[in-house]
């Protein structure tokens, strides 16, 4: 029996050393919510709350009740059982509460919703494609001009992961990373999501975000606002096969300036036209 104590601790140890371990990947406790970095985050959080103190406060009065009645009318010898039929005010008024309040979170969730699927993103938001694959994710940024290349999901193949078309002037300054992505902080960022061969998920739990994405299509109505820098994880919430636990890429949010940085070292090489003038300075400035 002590040795079954000694094992069971031993466990337990290992078991809080490793949420510890995975907490530091994570950012924050994994006891509770992780921080949210998002425009709709804080929306979602506050429905959370909102439901979770409703059905908390349900619960206590709903158990505390019970276990009342349960004391009060105990068997005890030589006091008889009570026959009731019921109380008709009484459940009109239980069941009346609880069909507004679920009509209120019902029409109030939708809503939100709509919002942050419908609505349409601002013009100015980044562009950015996203393509799972097994095992990891295909990222593609707009250059220079600011607009990515059209998708095409029939075109999609092994070497074309975007589907898009290799002649499209849009696409000439895009620049692809793989497994990492980077986002300016404040600014609207506008997803075209889809996959290359069977259905991944894009979430990141910073963000309150998560969206399937399916081989086929590309959706690209999901858009979102960060207002906190910080080091994340994209995940895929899809189990998608074998490796689907080490499908995550590297995500950062970071200031303008560093995001400026960073694409501009990821801006494909230029095309090089072997014109005869074609001096190393004309190259820098073509590569800007
Ligand atoms: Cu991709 Cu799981």
């Amino acid at each position: 029996m002590q040795r079954f104590w000694k094992i069971l601790g031993l466990g337990l140890c290992g078991g809080l050393g490793t949420t510890t371990g995975w907490a530091e990947i994570r950012e924050t406790s994994v006891w509770w919510l992780p921080r949210n970095v998002s425009n709709f985050g804080h929306e979602i959080d506050f429905i959370f709350y909102v439901i979770l103190w409703l059905t908390g406060i349900t619960a206590v009065l709903v158990f505390g009740t019970m276990i009342y009645f349960i004391v009060k009318y105990r068997h005890r010898a030589g006091v008889g059982a009570i026959h009731s039929h019921g109380n008709n005010t009484l459940e009109v008024v239980w069941t009346t509460i609880p069909v507004f309040i679920f009509l209120a979170l019902a029409i109030y969730g939708n809503e939100m919703w709509a919002r942050m699927r419908m609505e349409t993103p601002p013009a100015d938001a980044l562009q950015v494609a996203v393509v799972g694959e097994q095992f990891g994710w295909n990222l593609r940024y707009p250059g220079p001009d600011g607009k990515l290349a059209k998708m095409d999901a029939t075109k999609v193949n092994k070497d074309n992961p975007f589907g898009i078309d290799p002649n499209d002037p849009d696409g000439k300054d895009d620049f692809t990373t793989y497994n990492d992505m980077v986002i300016p902080v404040g600014k609207a960022v506008r997803l075209h999501l889809s996959s290359k061969d069977v259905i991944h998920s894009f979430y990141v739990p910073e963000f309150r975000l998560y969206q399937d994405m399916v081989p086929g299509r590309v959706y690209d109505f999901v858009w979102f606002k960060t207002d906190a820098t910080g080091q994340f994880q994209l995940a895929c919430n899809q189990l998608c096969g074998q490796g689907h636990y080490k499908m995550f890429g590297k995500l950062g949010v970071v200031p303008t300036e560093e995001y400026e940085t960073w694409a501009k070292g990821k801006a494909p090489a230029p095309a090089v036209t072997a014109t005869p003038s074609s001096t190393p300075q004309n190259v820098a400035v073509v590569n800007r």
